[in-house]
């Protein structure tokens, strides 16, 4: 895809039908959105991840609609090929139909294409009434960290068969109900292929095993911006983390022995300007 992407292009992307497996990651800044889009993604998610990685929480329930937002136009503000989609966050579609309509319209009008909650077949009657207010809606099942209380912690879901049917259950709801495409989480790789089989509308996994229609995965991680703990299903593809604390500490050791700043990097008087200020010895030029 050249153009832009629209909710519409990925909802038919499906790889039984042939279509490459869809690349979603998240960005919660301009550069980060200029990166992720320069990789060539096709879709860029304003996750409530920032809360973890970079607003410092323990987990994704401190953040709220105003945050996303902030976050969600940055991202906007570069304009990117890649669909964005918007968050919403815990507490935002989880009291009235009213309440998620208004908060996600927040989302859009800060520049989200699209957005995304989490849970299963409860959630029908916020994604009706979203898709009846024209916005594109991405649903998100399995291991869904705005629950983390009501799992008691972040664990792997569907490992039952109960669970496992009630997944493919809550996923053809949502699919029928109109979404465009479901972020599937921490689910066995087997309950994620069923799953992506049982639909028609691309399955993104995040440790969800190969067999979904794309996969997703936090910039962050990918980057290795962080070295805290690495969950099983991230594979880090650079480590910043390391490569920049090692540029900030020589940038410290050039400060203290005076090597920073050098002539290039240092204005200069002409010198007119020089004499003028009777500085006899100084450097001419600019
Ligand atoms: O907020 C987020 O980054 C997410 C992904 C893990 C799917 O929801």
């Amino acid at each position: 895809m050249t153009t832009k992407v629209t909710a519409p292009d990925i909802r038919a992307h499906k790889t039984r039908l042939g279509a490459e497996p869809l690349v979603m990651l998240t960005a919660y800044d301009a550069p980060g959105a200029r990166m992720v889009d320069a990789a060539g993604a096709d879709m860029i998610l304003v996750g409530d991840s920032v809360a973890m990685v970079v607003l410092g929480y323990d987990d994704t329930l401190q953040v709220t609609v105003d945050d996303i937002a902030h976050h969600t136009a940055a991202v906007a503000r570069t304009k990117p090929r890649a669909l964005i989609v918007g968050d919403l966050p815990w507490m935002s579609y989880h009291v009235s139909v009213e309440d998620t309509v208004r908060n996600a319209a927040v989302l859009i009008r800060a520049g989200a294409e699209c957005v995304k909650l989490e849970g299963g077949r409860k959630r029908l009657p916020m994604i009706e009434a979203l898709l009846d207010a024209e916005i594109p809606v991405m649903g998100h099942i399995g291991l869904t960290p705005q629950s983390v209380h009501a799992m008691g912690g972040f664990r792997v879901q569907g490992r039952e068969t109960s669970e496992a049917l009630a997944l493919i259950d809550d996923a053809k709801a949502l699919a029928h109900a109109g979404c465009f495409a479901i972020v599937i989480e921490g689910v066995p790789d087997q309950v994620a292929e069923l799953i992506t089989d049982a639909i028609d509308i691309p399955t993104i996994g995040i440790g969800a095993g190969p067999r979904c229609d794309g996969q997703v995965l936090v910039f962050h991680d990918v980057l290795g911006i962080e070295d805290r703990v690495l969950p099983k299903f991230v594979r880090r593809y650079a480590d910043l983390r390391t490569e920049g604390v090692d540029a900030l500490r020589r940038f410290g050791a050039d400060v203290r022995s005076g090597a920073f700043p050098g002539d290039a990097e240092s204005y200069h008087l002409n010198a007119e300007q020089t004499e003028a200020l009777g500085l006899y010895g100084g450097r001419a030029g600019h």
